[in-house]
């Protein structure tokens, strides 16, 4: 199947005052139409990072490789080709749905701005058909939402307008980075819940970054696991997620803290800091914490390699194994 997003080999270089800092290394991701792949690490993988890539949204930086949204090379042409993908092709949602808004704009005038930039209608069947999508993404009573500003809203209710936005072009695939995190957990589930219904009605290829495997587990297809700006395990979301095959997808799974886990029991955390960005080991860069490290591990780093049909880790230890 064609792919409807196709990253190859990305690499995301930020040129700050301090320098280059090279924060994704060769990260290749492949989403087909209508499923959901996730993307999960620790804070600072370079998560973020990759997905605002996929869309030409980092300033200041150096994005070399390839990235293909429905076919269209978003890379193209210095970056300008990512100006006609967003919205049209590939909508996002971020964390704090405060960002996607302005506060002084009514939230059903935000909405209809954004059909208005991609369709050729009049102000009135603009407005109609934010109305329809306040309705999709479950806004009861869609007229008085639609008067509404941002800070009127509850969190939840913002983060359904800031879907409906990216919504309002029609795009094919949504990538939503830490969609539900900053909401409480019953809210969550109703807006993971909503995303989901969303890939299934309208067939939408979901680009879901989180750092929760039970949001992961319920929700995607796929998982490609990040250590240090690299992808070191990628496949079938309960494969993986069941008998992770790289240390560190196994460290995760370990640091998720149960409810079943008997009282003061602590939650479990993987020992050690993740590298710095600049400042990686040399070898594998998950070896100085990982109970697993053989010699070779402080020698090279691991490369992507099949493990299984579908299903990838960077860990020669892991590769001996099975
Ligand atoms: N504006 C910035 N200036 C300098 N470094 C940055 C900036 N934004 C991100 N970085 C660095 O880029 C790396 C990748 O960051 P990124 O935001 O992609 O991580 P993440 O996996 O999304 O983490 P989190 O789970 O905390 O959102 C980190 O080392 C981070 O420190
Ligand atoms: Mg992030």
């Amino acid at each position: 199947m064609s792919a409807l997003l196709d990253v190859a080999d990305l690499q995301v270089t930020l040129l700050g005052a301090r320098g280059p800092l090279t924060v994704v290394r060769g990260v290749s991701l492949f989403l087909e139409p209508a499923s959901t792949l996730a993307l999960v690490g620790e804070s600072g993988s370079g998560k973020s990072m990759t997905a605002l890539a996929c869309l030409g949204l980092t300033p200041r930086a150096r994005v070399e490789g390839r990235v293909l949204i429905d076919g269209m090379d978003v890379l193209a042409d210095g970056g300008r080709g990512a100006t006609h993908i967003r919205g049209s092709r590939a909508g996002m949602v971020f964390q704090d749905p405060q960002s996607a808004l302005h506060p002084a704009t009514r939230v059903g005038a935000a909405v209809a701005a954004v059909v208005r930039h991609h369709r050729r209608c009049t102000r009135k069947e603009a407005e109609q058909r934010s109305l329809e999508l306040f309705a999709e993404v479950g806004l009861d009573d869609a007229p008085r939402r639609a008067r509404a500003f941002p800070h009127e809203l509850s969190g939840g209710l913002r983060q359904r307008v800031a879907i409906a936005l990216a919504l309002a072009a029609d795009p094919k695939l949504l990538i939503a980075d830490e969609p539900t995190t900053a909401l409480d957990v019953t809210v969550q589930a109703k807006v993971l819940a909503l995303l989901r219904e969303l890939c299934r009605t309208r067939g939408l290829g979901l680009l879901l970054i989180s750092h929760d495997l039970g949001v992961v587990a319920a929700a995607a297809d796929r998982v490609a696991v990040m250590y240090a700006g690299r992808v070191v395990e990628e496949g079938p979301v309960e494969a993986v997620l069941q008998s992770p095959r790289h240390p560190y997808t196994r460290a995760l799974r370990t640091a998720v803290p149960r409810v079943t886990a008997p009282p003061r029991t602590a939650p479990g955390c993987i020992p050690g800091q993740p590298p710095l960005a600049g400042a990686l080991p040399p070898g594998c860069p998950f070896h100085p914490r990982c109970p697993r490290a053989i010699d070779t591990c402080s020698r090279a780093e691991p490369v992507l390699s099949e493990c299984s049909r579908g299903w990838s880790a960077a860990c020669p230890v892991t590769e001996r194994d099975t």
